[in-house]
């Protein structure tokens, strides 16, 4: 693993197991973390960083914490300590650790609470220690800011009165108290002494004592306490006679009930019911329960005389004892002001709708983790009911339902739905759906569905999740079929582009993570002017040019996830790294700075180039570059030509005009008669053509091109294209096709600069000489000859060919 993806790994591994213990953080921050839990450790290391803020030394084997252990976290903010068989902290233990702002010692040994000077203290856990009484040391008093406090001992069976008196002035909000045993003991008005008190957790189990349950309730109710949790209340085997609710009626501040974790029987939930009805609770809820009906016929609530408050209602995982449905009777009229209702976990598959569906009040009802299907929801004997009166929002989530076109149409009758869940179903498209245009979210997650499923929507659904569906386009045309849409919810599909001419107007939300997109570009972005949210993390994004703009200029503050979960995927080199620390090439990503950038740049070349080439021969230069490109006009199209080409003449003469009396009376009798074909300047070419052409023609037809030196062949214009183009094909053809001849001495001293490289052929005398001498000229003449008629390979002919290429730096070589 790479030194950078370590630091990645380690805050995940940190982070992730804390935040799903529901630990708090909020009070520390995250940066400096170190986790040494599991670790065989039977001490704090004493080698730690002084900036570890968080520290979780959990699932160790660290029997005492003395002075010393911690001194050199002077910074420490959160100290996690469970599961270690801790069994002393000595008082000072903690004294260079003022700062400590979280302390959980759960789950240890810890026989006497221990003394704890930490005036920064707002989280202490305490719980599941043996300690044999709840008796708080005094120093509990100077915990100013303490305000969530966790204990419980198996050991401690009484709570007396002055047990929590420490904590009388201190601001608690939140206790969480017991250790799932039962009480012997519990002095009336111990728990109203915590005045600030809003939120208590109660893991105590009651069988005998329920005058202690009552007393309990009564005194969290002196509080401010609103929300109360029990867990597990009762043991399995009870035999309850009384009534454990009765502190209920009375109550005036308690309105969040929970039961968690715990046996019920149809003859305590009638009780319950019974006082929970003239009690203060607005909610109520029963949180993995095992019912049982030890009552004949079931549950049977009469009419009240009394309103309620109760305005929601929550099942949530009920395993039933016995294999038949639940009897419930009681009274709709009873229920008529609940306006939230949650029924899952219940294993129903049958909707008792006389009951549930004809609540007038209900607003929310959510039924996801049942066994319901079409026919059980929708069943016959539910259809002369006037169903779901006021009901907005519906959750048929993790169910059995499969027609999307016979629930479009049965939800029709449900005059005020706004919002139906249908996901994790197995729902199934085909025939045309009629929605009813009140309803304006759906959510087909996790339904597999595929690019259709856009045709059987409704035209008013304003969200829309199709997570999980099987998607891999999205429509460009969304804005005709859904002119509303707000919120598109599209992750965990195969999406690979978000169509450059998308339209969406209206759109605010758009999560489009987990697909197969590899950009995002400013065009399809610019097709929602309206967006607020965006959810593009964990795709495979390219890190090239084309994530350039959504790097640089998209408004991150718009990404839900950014930057953490957004890494490169292509190319292989860049794998896996974060996108945010990806750096790309400024100018070469970017057109328009680029020409900003080169333009000037080349304006600047050019007008250096334009004065120099005017300053020296610029005539010259420019007709060449006007000659080469009539040259690469046609050079594209003969260059194959060339290649295996069969010519028309073994060679091109170039000469000046003041040579063509030699030429003509000499050189072209002479060759010709030994059966060579020549094109020569004068007598070849065809009349009204312009002469360039023709030389052109001639070169390109001619097997070799042959210079004939003189004074005045240097000084004529023309010859100087003519060596130019054998120069050309030379080097394009490779085939050393130059030959020159010289006609006279030419001082080297005499060329123009430009012949640089001519001059040195001259030098290096890379040509045949014409000799005055006439038995000389015989040789001349057998040696021309057998250059023309003999694929010449000489070296020396080429490199005067790629001099020439040379002296004509404005134009590339093509090789
Ligand atoms: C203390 O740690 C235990 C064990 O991980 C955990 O269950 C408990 O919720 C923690 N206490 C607090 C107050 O976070
Ligand atoms: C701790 O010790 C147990 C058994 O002694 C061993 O299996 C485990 O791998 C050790 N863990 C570490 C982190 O050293
Ligand atoms: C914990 O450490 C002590 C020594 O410090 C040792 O005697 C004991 O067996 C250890 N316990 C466990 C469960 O490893
Ligand atoms: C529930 O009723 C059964 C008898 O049907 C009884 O054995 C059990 O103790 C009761 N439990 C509670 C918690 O009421
Ligand atoms: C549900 O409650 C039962 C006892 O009623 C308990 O044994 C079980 O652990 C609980 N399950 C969860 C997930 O809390
Ligand atoms: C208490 O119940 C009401 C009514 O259902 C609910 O709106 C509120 O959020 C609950 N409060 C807490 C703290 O759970
Ligand atoms: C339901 O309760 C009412 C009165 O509370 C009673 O008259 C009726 O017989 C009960 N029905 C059933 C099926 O138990
Ligand atoms: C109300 O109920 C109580 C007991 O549940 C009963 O004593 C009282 O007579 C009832 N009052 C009316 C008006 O029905
Ligand atoms: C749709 O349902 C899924 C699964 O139940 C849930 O995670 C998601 O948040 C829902 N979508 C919306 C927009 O509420
Ligand atoms: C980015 O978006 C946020 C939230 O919508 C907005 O407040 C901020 O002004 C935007 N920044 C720029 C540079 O557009």
């Amino acid at each position: 693993m790479s030194s950078t993806a370590w630091p990645v790994v380690i805050s995940f591994l940190l982070v992730l197991p804390f935040k799903a213990h529901g630990e708090h953080f909020g009070y520390c921050c995250t940066e400096h973390t170190k986790d040494l839990s599991n670790n065989n450790l039977t001490r704090i290391p004493s080698h730690l960083s002084n900036n570890i803020e968080y520290l979780d030394v959990s699932h160790n084997n660290i029997s005492s914490i003395v002075h010393g252990d911690l001194s050199g976290l002077t910074h420490l903010c959160f100290l996690k300590i469970t599961h270690c068989g801790l069994q002393h902290i000595s008082p000072d233990a903690f004294s260079s650790n003022s700062e400590i702002k979280v302390l959980n010692i759960s789950y240890n040994h810890l026989t006497i609470i221990p003394n704890l000077h930490l005036p920064q203290l707002r989280i202490l856990d305490l719980s599941s220690n043996p300690y044999p009484s709840y008796v708080l040391p005094d120093s509990f008093g100077n915990l100013n800011y303490l305000s969530t406090l966790a204990i419980g001992s198996p050991d401690a069976t009484s709570v007396k009165v002055d047990d929590f008196v420490p904590l009388q002035n201190i601001h608690l909000k939140k206790l969480i108290f017991g250790d799932g045993t039962e009480l012997q003991n519990y002095k009336k008005g111990v728990f109203s002494q915590l005045t600030s008190l809003q939120e208590v957790i109660l893991k105590v189990t009651f069988c005998q004592r329920f005058d202690i349950f009552k007393y309990m309730i009564m005194d969290f109710d002196r509080t401010q306490t609103k929300k109360i949790q029990l867990i597990k209340l009762f043991p399995d085997q009870c035999s309850i006679t009384t009534d454990p609710f009765e502190a209920f009626k009375d109550l005036h501040v308690l309105s969040n009930l929970s039961i968690i974790d715990t046996w019920m029987n149809s003859s305590v939930m009638v009780k319950l019911f019974k006082n929970v009805w003239k009690s203060s609770f607005e909610e109520i809820a029963f949180l993995n329960i095992t019912y049982n009906e030890d009552t004949p016929d079931g549950f049977q609530l009469p009419i009240q005389n009394h309103t309620t408050n109760l305005r929601a209602f929550i099942l949530d995982g009920v395993h039933h004892h016995q294999y038949r449905y639940p009897t419930i009777n009681m009274s709709v009229e009873l229920i008529d002001q609940l306006t939230y209702l949650k029924f899952s976990g219940t294993g129903m598959n049958i909707l008792p709708c006389n009951l549930i569906s004809a609540i007038k009040s209900l607003k929310i009802l959510d039924l996801s983790n049942n066994l319901l299907d079409d026919s059980g929801f929708w069943w016959t004997g539910c259809s002369s009911h006037k169903v779901f009166p006021a009901l907005r929002k519906l959750s048929l989530s993790h169910n059995r339902f499969n027609d999307l076109a016979e629930i479009a149409k049965n939800v029709n009758d449900m005059k005020f739905l706004e919002s139906l869940d249908l996901s994790f179903n197995s729902i199934s498209i085909g025939k045309p759906c009629f929605w009813p245009s009140h309803l304006t979210e759906l959510n087909l997650s996790h339904n597999n569905l595929g690019n259709n499923v856009f045709r059987f929507l409704s035209p008013h659904f304003q969200k829309i999740d199709l997570s999980k569906t099987g998607l891999s386009v999205i429509p460009f045309n969304i804005i005709s079929l859904f002119p509303k849409l707000t919120h598109l919810y599209m992750s965990f599909n195969s999406i690979q582009v978000i169509p450059a001419d998308i339209q969406a107007p209206t759109l605010v939300s758009l999560h489009i993570d987990q697909n197969a997109i590899t950009f995002i570009s400013l065009k399809s972005m610019e097709g929602f002017p309206k967006l607020r949210t965006l959810k593009a993390s964990r795709n495979p994004f390219s890190c090239d040019c084309d994530s350039f703009w959504f790097m640089t200029e998209f408004n991150k503050s718009l990404l839900l996830d950014w930057p953490h979960a957004y890494a490169c995927s292509t190319p292989p080199a860049f794998s896996g790294r974060r996108l945010e620390t990806f750096e790309f090439g400024w100018l070469s990503c970017q057109p328009g700075l680029q020409a900003a950038v080169v333009l000037p740049v080349l304006f600047v070349v050019g007008a250096a180039l334009a004065i120099t080439v005017y300053a020296c021969d610029g005539v010259w230069y420019t007709k060449m570059l006007w000659v080469w490109i009539q040259m690469k006009r046609r050079g594209y199209k003969r260059a194959d030509r060339l290649l295996n080409a069969t010519f028309r003449y073994h060679a091109f003469i170039s000469y000046s005009q003041h040579d063509s009396v030699w030429v003509g009376s000499q050189l072209v009798p002479e060759l010709e008669r030994s059966g060579l074909s020549l094109c020569v300047h004068e007598r070849d070419f065809e009349p009204g053509k312009w002469i360039v052409d023709n030389i052109i023609n001639c070169v390109e037809d001619s097997y070799k091109s042959l210079f004939i030196l003189s004074k005045n062949f240097v000084q004529s214009e023309w010859c100087n294209y003519e060596l130019f183009f054998a120069q050309h094909r030379a080097i394009s053809v490779n085939d050393d096709s130059l030959v020159f001849v010289l006609l006279e001495p030419i001082p080297t001293d005499s060329l123009p600069k430009k012949f640089l490289k001519l001059r040195t052929l001259l030098r290096r005398k890379t040509y045949l000489e014409w000799p005055a001498d006439e038995r000389k000229q015989r040789v001349f003449w057998c040696n021309l000859r057998a250059i023309l008629q003999t694929v010449d390979q000489s070296k020396i002919l080429k490199d005067v060919a790629t001099d020439i290429a040379d002296i004509c730096p404005l134009v590339p070589v093509k090789d």
